[in-house]
């Protein structure tokens, strides 16, 4: 088995791994999206959360929105930590790394959830055999309702993990995988949302060319993605069964669908998500390899 859910509720950020210091490295989007899930849960005092960014005003706008300690120094921000959440861009990572490695605690859990950065990538740069935790969320963890894979490095123990769940799960659902499935993971529910906004967008579409206002149809076509969705995840029916209640034999669905066949629409959504999963292979090993400046240039980022 390789994939497998941990129950949130089997630790106790506060009880059982009380923590006297958590820093989050870069809290931009994601990172300010993890910030709220932490504090709006409880997980962690206000006094104990320190974050860092690049920018003052940004730093500013943080402690005055969430009443923490935020500034531009990492160093200070990692020294005494005890959970270390790195937000940062993947590029970001390795300059992170070398600027903290001396105050860093030997002791400290570091989260990373920087796309395409591995646990061995983090505890190569370290130099002490540093707990690592991997995890690759995606956006509607904004709003709580994310989708976040974990994964642990060599030296991170389960208990790591749980505390990584702990964390993750107040921003969505989470699962523990392999590390070696977070490529695949990264093309299907990291880039996954812009897929299904697509989707979205084009059914919209369909609405409006039959006359239905905009706002209307956009509605209809987001709630009923989230139901479908829904529905999947709570009756733990397979898809395809779900798909033959709806349609109905010489039915109005059926001639929808003869036309997503006729369209590929399954094959091309395969096809996503195994180029978006190939990009982000190749964005691990340019992460890994020492790149020349033309590689450097072709490297990109995992927007994820
Ligand atoms: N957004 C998502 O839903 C999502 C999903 C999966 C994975 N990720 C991963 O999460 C990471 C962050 O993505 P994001 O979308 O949150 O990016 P972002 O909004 O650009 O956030 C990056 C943050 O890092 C700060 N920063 C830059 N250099 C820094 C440094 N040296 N020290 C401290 N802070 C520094 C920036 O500060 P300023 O704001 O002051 O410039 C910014 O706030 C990426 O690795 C991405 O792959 C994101």
């Amino acid at each position: 088995m390789t994939t497998k859910t941990v129950s949130s509720k089997s630790i106790d950020l506060k009880k059982d791994v009380p923590l006297k210091k958590l820093a989050v490295i870069g809290a931009g989007k994601l990172g300010e999206g993890l910030l709220s899930g932490v504090l709006g849960s409880q997980l962690v005092p206000i006094s104990h959360v320190v974050a860092t960014v690049a920018h003052e005003p940004r730093a500013d706008y943080l402690a005055e929105k969430y009443g923490i300690r935020a500034g531009t120094d990492n160093r200070e921000a990692v020294t005494g930590a005890d959970l270390v959440l790195v937000c940062l861009k993947p590029q970001q990572v390795r300059g992170f790394l070398q600027e903290v490695r001396k105050d860093l605690r030997k002791e400290a859990l570091l989260i990373s959830a920087a796309a395409s950065v591995t646990t061995a990538f983090i505890e190569r740069e370290l130099p002490f055999s540093a707990r690592v935790v991997r995890a690759m969320p995606n956006t509607p963890c904004l709003i709580r309702q994310g989708m976040i894979a974990l994964a642990r490095g060599q030296y991170a123990t389960p208990a790591d993990l749980s505390v990584a769940n702990r964390v993750f799960s107040s921003m969505g659902r989470t699962v523990v995988v392999d590390e070696k499935h977070m490529d695949a993971i990264t093309g299907l529910s990291a880039s996954g949302p812009a897929y299904v906004y697509t989707i979205i967008e084009s059914l919209a579409e369909g609405g409006v060319k039959l006359g239905l206002p905009r706002e209307l149809s956009t509605e209809l076509s987001a709630q009923t993605l989230l139901g479908a969705s829904a529905l999947v995840l709570q009756s733990g029916e397979h898809p395809a069964k779900l798909k033959d209640m709806v349609t109905t034999p010489a039915g109005c669905t059926i001639d929808g669908l003869l036309e997503l066949e006729e369209g590929g629409l399954r094959v091309t959504l395969i096809k996503a998500v195994v180029r978006a999963a190939e990009r982000a292979r190749q964005l691990v090993e340019s992460q890994n390899s020492k790149q020349s400046p033309a590689a450097k240039q072709n490297s990109g980022t995992c927007d994820e």
